[in-house]
């Protein structure tokens, strides 16, 4: 019978688990031992691997996080944590290994199939900064879980007349952001794609309480060269406005995954044992026009996506200020 491993890498994101369900029960259908590799590519170096059955991912298709656990693997980049890695595929009898994960997990999966492996890799991260494909694992709910916060910030800011400053995550990429702010209809958008400045956010939210608006709402990225306690800073000086500011944190990565999330996580751990069962490998599979697809993967990460203006000039327009 053959094997296939799975196994999640770097930060996890909402949606694997129920990956890892789709992988382990489109395995039993076709006679394939699906095996799991904790804590990633670290767990692998270590051999630490465990047999998956229906029982062990019964009821993980609402769970945040990840069964198998996560690791960011620093020996994994090394030539020696590689061929160790390799070594414990090849002598587990492992036919095809699937990793879900981002840029950096991608990075290890063309490693590995440089290595004559079968790899299979699903863009699993809440950042959405695989530009290969329009979505990513765990960022649908991570910008629900955002919009939701500041949703209930935003009623407690309304009583109070207040501003509100939100900082949220996406370490190379502001589509957290952008999205958020959209949602939550901010007055104003910090991240680095927009070069904003503290100047830009002065400027967007005096507009804003010229056009009536008494608790202004900023979102900034945390790919931003400031941080929150200089944007009050500034906001109380050249606006003598009084804002409180809230880093969201980790409360965007946890939580039960979104319908997307859910329809998406399953349906890429369907597909990444189809294709190995297709002898298909060196390939990611993305999203394009909610279609599933698959490319090869040593090109996935030398694609760019131009940061959405268009949204961003939407949200302007809502706020009767001028385009950018
Ligand atoms: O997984 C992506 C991400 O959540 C980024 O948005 C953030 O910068 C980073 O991971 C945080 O990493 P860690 O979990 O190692 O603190």
């Amino acid at each position: 019978m053959k094997r296939y491993a799975i196994l999640c890498s770097g930060g996890d994101s909402q949606g694997m688990n129920i990956c890892i369900k789709a992988f382990v029960n489109t395995c039993a259908t076709h006679d394939i031992i699906p095996i799991g590799i904790r804590r990633g590519y670290q767990g692998l170096i270590e051999n630490d691997m465990i047999f998956l059955d229906g029982s062990m991912v019964e009821n993980i298709q609402g769970l945040g996080g990840t069964i198998l656990k996560v690791s960011r693997s620093a020996e994994f980049r090394t030539q020696a944590g590689l061929d160790k890695a390799v070594r414990n595929l090849k002598k587990n009898g492992i036919d095809g290994v699937v990793v879900i994960g981002g840029n950096g997990s991608f990075n290890g999966a063309v490693n590995l199939a440089a290595k004559g492996i079968n790899v299979i890799a699903i863009p699993g991260t809440i950042d959405n900064d695989l530009y290969y494909t329009e979505r990513t694992l765990g960022f649908d709910t991570a910008v629900n879980n955002a919009v939701r916060n500041v949703d209930d910030m935003m009623q407690t800011m309304d009583a109070n007349s207040r501003g509100m400053i939100v900082k949220v995550m996406g370490r190379d990429s502001g589509d957290i952001a952008l999205y958020t702010a959209v949602c939550s209809m901010a007055n104003s958008l910090a991240t680095k794609e927009l070069g904003t400045t503290i100047d830009d956010i002065v400027e967007d939210v005096r507009t804003s309480i010229n056009n009536g608006d008494v608790s202004p709402l900023i979102i900034m990225s945390e790919n931003c060269d400031f941080d929150l306690k200089d944007v009050e800073k500034a906001l109380r000086k050249d606006l003598g406005i009084d804002t409180r500011s809230t880093d969201l944190g980790y409360i965007q990565r946890g939580g039960t995954p979104t319908m997307f999330d859910r329809m998406f996580g399953m349906n890429m751990g369907i597909m990444s044992v189809e294709l190995l069962m297709q002898d298909i490998s060196g390939v990611a599979i993305g999203i394009k026009n909610n279609e599933l697809f698959y490319t090869p993967l040593d090109t996935c990460l030398n694609a760019r996506r131009e940061f959405d203006t268009k949204l961003y000039n939407a949200l302007r327009t809502m706020h009767n200020i001028g385009k950018k």
